[in-house]
């Protein structure tokens, strides 16, 4: 009976371990088994506390300094006590305050079980260091020996915050929501804000604490703004899918609302958009959120060119299904391996200028032909637009002053999603692609 209990123990973590594995590796630092320590073990003036960055060091040692000054990850839990916080429990009808729900404080905090939490571990202080970078306790001491390297930090506990897919299951966990934890429709409809993230932007507007360069890279691996971009987009689809899949992606008798574009439902009946017919399901149909489908299609066509012709057919074949309420998961599911798929090609493949050319020019076109008439996908097309034209830049491959004025409209006519206007996104996308050609270098 031991015997049999043992079998179907190995069985059960032999199957979890594969399942981790699938989703790539490392338990995210919520979860992990080891203590967490807290800010304070980080932040002394001779670790990560440093005002100015240090000369001889491979990091920049103030850290701490910016990430309390100019994070907001340092003042997400204060946020659960303001008014705003306060009338979505109430409307919610929540039995405590948000700071002693947990419904909040797995996302706006470091909330590890209570056995994970070391002696300096305050649940105050917000998304910690080891929020990011993993539970300290078995890497503390090791990660500053002169023979420290960052595969012996990963092995002891640390994140790898470093490799992209595990980066963006990271952030992605609390900025669009996983099987764990997500930010529902009656969240939104409390009074939460919408979500919007994209990995490479996000990155960088932290502000970033840390700098890529040869150091970095020797001591890291490589690091390419465009990859992220595309692992990030893949990611979020994964998420969203796998969401729409499982028991919580329903809410009553409907699905889950936030797993559906928020403006299919969200706007005046006056505002004829009709943007169902791009999908080829009929007028009155509520829309997938497909803004990170619609990126990867432009993803594909680089890291799996013979693959995109089919990752298009079955994504419209999954909004037909959904629209028609036939194996609409099944399909779902097909659609989710399909991109479980991709992530390793995202990973291994070097961008290179043509590729970002034509991902960029592919963007533009699918805009100008009104795939981006609902506002997340024109808002994540925006977001994507920027991080290649940028990458462009850097390689020299663009004059960038040549497309900053479209640039800088795009941003504007995507600021407010209430005030979104599809004609003025096509005109904006006009220019970008006039400047492209013009600031184009051979
Ligand atoms: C899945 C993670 C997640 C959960 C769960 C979550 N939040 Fe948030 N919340 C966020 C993120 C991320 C933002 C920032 C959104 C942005 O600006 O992009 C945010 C923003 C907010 C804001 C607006 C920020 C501000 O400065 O005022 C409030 C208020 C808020 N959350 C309250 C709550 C409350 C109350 C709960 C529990 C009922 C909750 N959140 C649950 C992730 C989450
Ligand atoms: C929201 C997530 C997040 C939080 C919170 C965070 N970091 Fe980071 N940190 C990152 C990312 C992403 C990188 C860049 C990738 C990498 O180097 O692994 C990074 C890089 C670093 C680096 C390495 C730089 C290098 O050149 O190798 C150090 C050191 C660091 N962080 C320290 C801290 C300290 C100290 C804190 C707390 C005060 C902190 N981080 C909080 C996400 C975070
Ligand atoms: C434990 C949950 C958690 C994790 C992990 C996390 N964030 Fe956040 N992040 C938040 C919350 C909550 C806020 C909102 C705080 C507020 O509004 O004051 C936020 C805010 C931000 C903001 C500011 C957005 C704005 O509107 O100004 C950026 C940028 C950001 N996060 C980037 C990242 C990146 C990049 C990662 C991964 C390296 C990451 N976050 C990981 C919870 C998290
Ligand atoms: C299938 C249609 C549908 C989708 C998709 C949808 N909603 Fe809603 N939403 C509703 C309905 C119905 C209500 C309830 C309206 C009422 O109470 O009068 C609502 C209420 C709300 C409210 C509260 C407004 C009020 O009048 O009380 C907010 C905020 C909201 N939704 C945000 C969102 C966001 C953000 C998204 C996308 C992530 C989204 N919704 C997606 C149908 C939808």
């Amino acid at each position: 009976m031991i015997k049999l209990n043992k079998l179907l123990m190995l069985v059960a973590v032999t199957s979890l371990v594969a399942a981790t594995a699938a989703r790539g590796a490392a338990p995210l630092p919520q979860y992990a088994h080891d203590k967490s320590l807290g800010v304070g073990s980080c932040a002394n003036s001779l670790c990560h506390g440093a005002v100015e960055t240090w000369k001889d060091s491979n990091v920049l040692q103030n850290e701490y300094v910016t990430w309390s000054r100019s994070d907001k990850h340092a003042r997400s839990y204060s946020v659960l006590l303001n008014e705003r916080s306060k009338e979505i429990v109430k409307k919610l009808g929540l039995p405590e305050p948000a700071h002693k729900s947990d419904l909040c404080l797995d996302c706006h905090t470091h909330n590890p079980k209570p056995a994970q939490r070391g002696e300096g571990f305050q649940i105050t202080d917000g998304v910690v260091c080891d929020a990011c970078h993993g539970p300290a306790d078995r890497w503390i001491k090791s990660h500053v020996e002169p023979d420290a390297t960052h595969a012996n930090n990963v092995a002891r506990g640390m994140y790898p915050t470093n490799d992209d897919v595990a980066r963006a299951r990271l952030c992605l966990s609390c900025h669009v929501g996983n099987q764990e934890k997500f930010v529902t429709h009656k969240i939104m409809a409390a009074g939460h804000p919408r979500m919007s993230f994209e990995l490479d932007t996000f990155t960088h507007i932290g502000p970033a604490h840390f700098k890529i360069d040869a150091d970095w890279i020797k001591r890291k691996g490589s690091w390419d703004g465009v990859r992220a971009w595309a692992i990030g987009q893949a990611v979020t689809a994964q998420e969203l899918l796998a969401l729409l899949q499982s028991p919580r992606g329903r809410d009553g008798l409907f699905p889950e609302l936030v797993l559906f574009d928020c403006h299919s439902c969200h706007h005046p009946m006056a505002d004829k958009r009709n943007t169902a017919a791009r999908v080829g399901a009929g007028p009155g149909f509520v829309r997938l959120n497909d803004a990170s489908l619609l990126m990867l299609r432009q993803i594909s066509r680089q890291v799996s060119p013979d693959e995109a012709a089919n990752f298009a057919q079955q994504v419209t074949r999954l909004h037909k299904s959904i629209a028609t309420g036939t194996d609409s998961l099944a399909q779902a599911r097909t659609v989710e391996h399909l991109i479980t798929a991709m992530i390793p090609k995202i990973s291994a493949h070097r961008f290179k200028g043509e590729d970002v050319k034509a991902m960029l020019l592919g963007l533009v076109d699918d805009g100008l032909a009104g795939q981006y008439a609902d506002y997340q996908g024109a808002e994540q097309a925006v977001m994507a637009v920027q991080s290649v034209a940028e990458f462009m830049g850097r390689h020299k491959l663009l004059r960038t002053q040549s497309v900053r004025p479209a640039m800088k409209r795009l941003l504007a006519v995507v600021a407010r999603d209430e005030k979104y206007q599809p004609a003025a996104f096509e005109q904006a996308l006009r220019d970008l692609k006039a400047g492209i050609q013009s600031g184009a270098i051979k």
